[in-house]
């Protein structure tokens, strides 16, 4: 893409990433993409915001090139230290060797870690200034969003706020990168919720410190390092971000979120009975099959969601696999306090209600019930369902 003005001076240079299958190896971007937003300031002095993944360093090197002379570029603020936005240092560091690194102190030490970078680089505090002539420069230290080493960069006469991770969302930019410009912003919501859920979720508790540091001033732009420029209503991301954040402490929307996994259907038939009844409560609820979809789909619905069914059978002793897969990356994400049901078969011992209950113990869920059944489910395990289901989405409701 072309570089784009955001204000007068003030330049998107980011690139589109539409080749990577899985974000930090892990979590499915292949139908959407991802972007690493950079952004430059022209100035007396000249200051780049962030940079690029190491694959895009030529495509972000053409970019900042035109609007640049980069043997005279002055600064590089270094927000955050993920190689998905500092992948393109070294390079960089060849073309622009006048350019002073500056970041928080770890982001000075990391940056001796991951590129054996020592010099030209300067530790900047909290709150402190730095004036580029006409912009003013304001770092605001927001650690753990998402790394240690993280902070913002606000811009004071713009308001803008870099904000990095946070306020960040999947996908590729289309072409428009303003909200405003954006054809299907609910689906963007949606992106980025995916998104806080699969990075940023566990680092909750910062997210809100890092909301109240940065509220103390007025924000005009939300420029975060992936996905959309928040220009209309700067307000809308940072609101979603602060209601998402609170979910890893307080109840969650009323609905359910009903995981299963079965090899030979007798616990999904089961199920089936416990989805009418959450239904018939009149509960939202969504339905994931954990042997097919990745964990990265499940997690915003789980996060989101007050109430949690678990239904798959015994295996080998203990839970089906799929299950205790996607049951500890929610662990690891810190899906926390949700009141949450067991059901499933077995055949000789069982072993999965144990497993539940671990999690249930470890993630501070509140039980509700539990139904097992020896094989096929008969006439009374299935009232049993109906009734735990019943429970859980009234439960749900008061949550
Ligand atoms: C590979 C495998 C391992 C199993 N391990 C156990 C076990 O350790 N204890 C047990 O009670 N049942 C075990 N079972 C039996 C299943 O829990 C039982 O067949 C159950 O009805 C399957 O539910 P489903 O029809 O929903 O897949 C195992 C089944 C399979 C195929
Ligand atoms: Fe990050
Ligand atoms: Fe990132």
């Amino acid at each position: 893409m072309l570089p784009i003005e955001i204000r007068p001076d003030i330049f998107w240079v980011g690139v589109n990433d539409r080749s990577t299958g899985l974000f930090e190896g892990l979590w499915p971007i292949d139908n959407c993409g991802i972007s690493y937003n950079a952004y430059l300031i022209r100035d007396e002095k000249s200051a780049l915001i962030d940079l690029s993944k190491e694959a895009f360093t030529d495509d972000f090197i053409r970019q900042v090139s035109a609007l640049v002379d980069l043997s005279e570029l002055d600064y590089v603020i270094i927000n955050h230290m993920e190689p998905d936005h500092s992948g393109a240092l070294t390079r960089l560091r060849e073309l622009a060797p006048k350019a002073k690194f500056l970041g928080m102190a770890k982001a000075i030490a990391m940056m001796k870690d991951f590129y054996d970078v020592t010099e030209n680089v300067e530790v900047v505090k909290h709150d402190q200034t730095l004036s580029l002539g006409r912009h003013t420069l304001r770092f605001l230290f927001t650690p753990l969003v998402h790394w240690p080493e993280t902070m913002m960069t606000y811009v004071e006469e713009d308001q803008i706020l870099f904000s990095c991770d946070a306020f960040g969302a999947y996908g590729a930019l289309d072409g428009a990168i303003f909200d405003d410009e954006h054809r299907d912003l609910l689906g963007a919501e949606q992106d980025a919720l995916r998104y806080y859920t699969n990075i940023v979720a566990a680092y909750s508790k910062n997210v809100l410190q890092a909301i109240d540091k940065v509220s103390a001033h007025p924000i005009a732009i939300v420029a975060p390092s992936h996905g959309l420029v928040w220009r209309k209503d700067p307000d809308r991301i940072i609101k979603l971000y602060q209601q998402w954040a609170k979910y890893a402490t307080e109840p969650a929307e009323p609905g359910v979120t009903v995981l299963y996994g079965t090899m030979y259907r007798n616990t999904e038939r089961a199920m089936n009975y416990a989805l009418q009844s959450i239904h018939a409560a009149g509960v939202p609820l969504e339905v994931f099959n954990v042997s097919v979809e990745d964990p990265s789909y499940i997690l915003p619905s789980l996060w989101t969601k007050r109430g949690l069914l678990v239904a798959c059978p015994t295996y080998e002793r203990a839970m089906f696999p799929a299950m205790v897969h996607a049951l500890s990356i929610a662990e690891i994400k810190g899906v926390k306090n949700k009141l949450a049901a067991y059901m499933g078969s077995w055949a000789w011992s069982g072993g999965a209600k144990a497993v539940f209950d671990g999690f249930v113990e470890r993630l501070n869920w509140q039980p509700v019930g539990s139904v097992e059944f020896n094989g096929s489910a008969k006439e009374t395990d299935i009232q049993s369902v109906q009734q735990m289901a019943q429970q859980l989405a009234e439960a749900c409701m008061q949550g």
